[in-house]
């Protein structure tokens, strides 16, 4: 049975659900669809994705819906909350056994932490983790992944620099537990005080022996980078616009820093983008943000056909 089979019927809503295993052949996967996508065109064919976005999103909830689309599956959507039974007060448990009434899969984003926990447990269908809060994104940890993967050959002996909102960035958390489990893996995570990592998460690397050193700024952690991991200050995460304010310029790479990068490092944003990376570093080839992106829609293809069990 391939890893993928094993997938079949499963929920994901923790980054560290998929064993490396599960990892590469959704990997493996992708890239095969990647190379003819005409030939996976029909294989969701009959099956019907549902997609309930109860936060801001473009590329998450656009890119399983073209995923969907390119399978040859279909879609129903919830992209505002407020023209939902959400607003009349029903639960997210009620929603959930109801859509999954409609749907063979469901994508979930909400703002709440433990969210797409809950919903999986009330849901008959699969449900797929979108972001859950500050908590786990870990279909942006499947396309982190693939995008190094892509680009470095190898997921192993990297050293990656993680930059931003370590704090609030869920697909940050997500990455550093998606990642840490490969080995010879080395973090540096630069971000201001008040936005290290959650304390459980430094704990849990720390149990692991992974070496990781938190710092203030950027410009050490460059040299020795194969991987610069930018991210947005959360802004929806903060109490109050001040501290947004401080803290939102507190990194831009800029060209003249990006000269200190490795010269074969990549520089990964899970995007959007607000001021953290100047414009002008846009036409340098290390920066695959947007590559990112499009990769990403290829490894929710693959996880979707996986999770529906149709490859
Ligand atoms: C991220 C998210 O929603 O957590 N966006 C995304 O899914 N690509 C990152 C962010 O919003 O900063």
């Amino acid at each position: 049975m391939g890893a993928e089979r094993a997938l079949q019927g499963r929920s994901l809503v923790n980054a560290s659900d998929l064993g490396l295993e599960e990892y590469e052949s959704l990997f493996a996967l992708a890239e095969s669809i990647g190379r003819d996508p005409p030939a996976y065109a029909e294989a969701c064919r009959g099956k019907i994705l549902a997609t309930l976005f109860y936060e801001p999103s473009t590329r998450t909830r656009l890119s399983f819906e073209a995923a969907m689309l390119r399978l040859g599956g279909q879609v129903l959507s919830v992209a505002d909350p407020g023209t939902s039974s959400v607003a009349k007060g029903e639960s997210l448990a009620d929603s959930i056994r109801t859509v999954a009434g409609y749907a063979d899969l469901i994508v979930l984003r909400h703002p709440k932490e433990g969210a797409a926990q809950l919903a999986a447990h009330y849901s008959p269908v699969p449900v797929i983790n979108a972001g859950d809060g500050a908590r786990e994104h870990p279909t942006q940890t499947l396309t982190d992944l693939y995008t190094i993967r892509t680009f470095k050959g190898r997921l192993r002996d990297l050293t990656v620099a993680v930059c931003g909102d370590l704090r609030y960035g869920r697909t940050v958390h997500s990455l550093l537990r998606g990642l840490r489990r490969y080995p010879g893996i080395r973090f540096f995570l630069i971000s201001p005080e008040e936005l290290r990592i959650p304390e459980p998460l430094r704990d849990e690397l720390a149990a692991d022996g992974i070496p990781l050193t938190e710092m203030p700024e950027m410009e050490a952690a460059l040299p020795q980078a194969d991987v610069l991991y930018m991210t947005r200050v959360q802004k929806e995460r903060f109490f109050n616009e001040e501290d947004y304010l401080r803290l939102r310029d507190f990194y831009i790479l800029t060209p003249e820093r990006l000269g200190l990068l490795k010269e074969d490092g990549i520089v990964l944003h899970p995007l959007p983008r607000v001021t953290e990376i100047a414009y002008a570093v846009d036409a340098d080839p290390r920066a695959v943000y947007f590559q990112q992106a499009r990769l990403g829609m290829y490894v929710r293809m693959a996880l979707i056909a996986a999770v529906l069990g149709v490859i």
